[in-house]
């Protein structure tokens, strides 16, 4: 039945206060009602079952078509309750077509630049806006540790800090000034907390870790987002303890909803209460993990359909008080309320479609991160690829062209446009509807090179080598839940005809580029990888390349950081483009051409050797010894590094006041002096060293950086500062404290201790708690 104008209901008078609307529609439901809202499921599966059968309170994986047949569901119901429309739009509108798909998180977290990625932030939130989604899963909050897991490339990478910083700019971005604003979505931080935690990179194994491990540096970026408004969160997969994260009540009560104060929505992840019934097997039935679930504070529960029956069922058998069921109700019908669905549902706009999506504007915004993504890891000077100042065909002044006329662009991923894109992104699997993304819309490197070298450059290209194929896994096609079951990765054999081919390429170039990586079979949910090493043919092409005589650049286009065999040594220099996203291509020829300056910087270690996991650069202090017996400790490429074209000294590191209290700040200045002919973009890196400790604790911290331009000559003088009180360590009883005793200011261009200076101060007031939980 509709109800007429003159039949309003409370909950539909928007002159009223949302808690009173919410408290009206709440006493309206039935149990069956309450049960559906706070399921959120599969828009691939029956929506009739869905929307009419189980009353879904939201739904998510929507194309386009079916979002419209949702809705026009919904609108029959008997209170009309609008549904919340969520999808994993988590670098650009993933699965939208022709939408503006940016680096990934981590080929983001290389800029270090919490400005822009709030803005890429803000313009997906306009693009996914417009097209009825009302909920992006986005950010990722977990610390990268173990290289092989699948998921790396969805982090901002193994720093709380940096994380921290990013991600508050991405919840920023997303939420704008407020959900009453159309173009504002829900942000959700993800996963909470500790899922990164690995065995041996395996995707969803037991997180084993401890509660101070956890509030040392897993838990410091949720903190931060929880207080600053980030509206919902999601669980994560793992246990604990044994104990599965959904009924984790020490996380979700004490600490997130107690000590933090949280008033946002939880959700599960994907079918974490189904889980733990038939994978986890920590739960009978539905009936008693659909209770437990309730009971233990989630709100929202990602498709478990079985929810449904569980829940009605546990409230038949007196397990659960339908009553338990309210609190989770209303604060997913505040979120509807909030975003003004009751009056409008903001069904896809085709106006807004057509003039905010893939606009100028955005694509600029794409092109600046995504060159600003870009690390320099290794050059001996042949890069850029200048040796004078000429002007192209359209008189374009360009820097110039002396020494190489002729350019190899080689390589498995020199020109596959789809693979750029990286996972959660048009072809990459999670929907279906969509096989990719627009050729056209997509610059390859050797699009790249074609369009922005001068045009009396020749530019060639050979494939090189293949990369893998597939195979069925003979444990079927797919998971007990119905989940697709990844197939397995059988890697090429090298191909000495693609071989020859790209060795007479080089021959005949004065410059090899050769772009190798990872492609999509081997990234993502339950794709760990067992090697960090380049698959397929391509170690063998990057050794025949190292013999071929023709110097020659390795851009390293991968999800995550892999592992370059021992000839890439003789590579003359190294580029990191993570998962660069549409305008990846145009950037990396630019910055081999000389047209922008290399500014990026690693957001996490790069190894030598998978057997050196996990390699953060925030290691505790303590072992024995500092090296494996057959193999350095030390990283390929540590933490906060990356090159420029020139050369940046830092010294005079002076610290305004040494001796100081708990309520003071570090103040700090150090120079930076361009030593070289080409303008530098620093990232100025703040690390602090307790130097003793009363438990044992990561050698040295970050804590802040600064970004700062430095022409040519110049000598620019940084202020920088860290409040005392973010100079803690963790104690034994798991209290974040700052110890007083002396410390160490490090600063410097990257982690590496040869690369920091050094300064001492002192915290002398006694028994100085920051606050008393992290
Ligand atoms: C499972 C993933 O772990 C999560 O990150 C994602 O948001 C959901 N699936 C929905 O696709």
């Amino acid at each position: 039945m509709t109800l007429t104008a003159a039949e309003t209901l409370p909950y539909q008078d928007s002159s009223l206060p949302i808690p009173t609307r919410v408290a009206d529609l709440v006493a309206r439901m039935t149990a069956e009602e309450k049960v559906g809202q706070m399921l959120q499921l599969d828009a691939r599966e029956d929506l009739v079952d869905i929307v009419h059968a189980k009353h879904a309170g939201s739904i998510l994986h929507t194309s386009p078509e079916r979002l419209e047949e949702a809705h026009r569901l919904t609108a029959q119901t008997r209170l009309g309750i609008p549904l919340l429309v969520g999808e994993d739009c988590i670098h650009g509108h993933s699965f939208w077509e022709g939408a503006t798909i940016f680096p990934t998180q981590l080929g983001m977290a290389g800029s270090w630049d919490a400005g822009l990625v709030e803005r890429a932030a803000r313009a997906t939130a306009i693009e996914v806006a417009a097209t009825g989604i009302h909920w992006t899963f986005s950010p990722v909050l977990c610390i990268s540790r173990d290289l092989r897991w699948g998921r790396v490339d969805e982090t901002f990478g193994e720093d709380p800090h940096l994380i921290g910083e990013l991600a508050s700019a991405m919840v920023r971005g997303y939420q704008g000034d407020g959900l009453d604003d159309k173009r504002a979505i829900l942000a959700t931080a993800k996963h909470f907390a500790g899922y990164s935690e690995t065995q041996g990179g395996r995707d969803a194994s037991e997180a084993d870790i401890s509660q101070r491990k956890l509030r040392s540096w897993f838990l410091p970026p949720f903190e931060r987002v929880a207080k600053e408004g980030c509206r919902t969160f999601m669980l994560g997969y793992q246990s604990t303890d044994g104990v599965p994260i959904t009924l984790n009540e020490w996380l979700l009560t004490d600490v997130l909803r107690g000590e933090w104060g949280y008033t946002g929505t939880l959700i599960t992840d994907w079918d974490n209460v189904g889980r733990m019934v038939w994978e986890q097997r920590v739960q009978p039935d539905y009936t008693h993990a659909a209770a437990a679930a309730v009971k233990a504070g989630n709100d929202m529960i990602m498709t478990t359909p079985r929810f449904y029956e569980g829940a009605l069922d546990a409230i038949e058998r007196g397990m659960l008080d339908e009553g338990e069921l309210d609190a989770a109700v209303a604060r997913i019908l505040t979120l509807k309320f909030e975003l003004g669905l009751f009056e409008d549902p903001r069904h896809p706009d085709r106006v807004r479609i057509a003039a905010e999506i893939a606009t100028a504007e955005h694509h600029a915004l794409n092109l600046d991160l995504t060159r600003r993504s870009l690390v320099l890891l290794h050059n001996d000077g042949l890069l850029p690829l200048d040796g004078g100042f000429t002007a192209d065909a359209g008189g374009r002044a360009f820097p110039g062209v002396a020494g190489a006329r002729r350019v190899a662009v080689i390589g498995p991923l020199a020109d596959d446009a789809q693979t750029q894109l990286g996972d959660w992104a048009g072809g990459s699997g999670q929907a279906g509807w969509l096989d990719g993304q627009p050729r056209d819309m997509i610059t390859t490197v050797l699009d790249g090179f074609r369009s922005f070298a001068p045009a009396d450059w020749t530019i060639t290209h050979a494939r090189g080598a293949d990369v893998l194929t597939l195979e069925e896994d003979p444990a079927g096609a797919f998971f007990p839940d119905g989940q697709p079951r990844p197939q397995i990765v059988v890697p090429s054999a090298p191909d000495e005809a693609l071989i020859a081919e790209a060795v007479a390429a080089a021959q005949a170039a004065d410059v090899a580029v050769v772009v190798v990586g990872d492609v999509i079979e081997l990234v993502g949910e339950g794709r760990s990888t067992a090697t960090l090493d380049l698959i397929g043919g391509q170690i063998a092409l990057i050794d025949a390349l190292a013999e071929a005589g023709t110097p020659f650049v390795i851009v390293l286009m991968a999800s995550k950081p892999l592992v370059l065999p021992a000839s890439a040594q003789r590579a003359a220099a190294v580029v990191w483009a993570a998962s660069p996203g549409m305008e990846g291509g145009r950037a990396i020829a630019e910055l081999a051409l000389g047209l922008i300056e290399p500014a990026g910087r690693l957001p996490l270690s790069f190894a030598r050797h998978v057997g050196q996991l996990p390699i953060y650069y925030n290691q505790i202090r303590g072992q024995h010894g500092d090296r494996y017996a057959d193999l350095t400790q030390a990283p390929a490429w540590a933490f906060g590094e990356g090159l420029s074209y020139t050369t940046v000294e830092y010294d005079r590191l002076r610290i305004v006041d040494t001796e100081l209290a708990p309520d003071d700040t570090v103040r700090a200045t150090i120079e930076l002096r361009n030593t070289g002919t080409r303008p530098a973009h620093e990232i100025v890196q703040v690390y602090v060293r307790d130097t003793v400790t009363s438990v044992s604790w990561a050698d040295k911290e970050l804590k802040a950086f600064r970004h700062v331009d430095v022409e040519p000559g110049q000598i620019v003088t940084v202020e920088l500062s860290v409040p005392v009180t973010d100079c803690t360590i963790v104690d034994a009883a798991g209290r974040r404290i700052v110890e007083p005793g002396e410390f160490e200011l490090l600063v410097g261009p990257s982690s590496r201790d040869d690369a920091l200076r050094s300064a001492g101060f002192r915290v002398t007031a006694p028994d100085l708690k920051a606050s008393p939980r992290s």
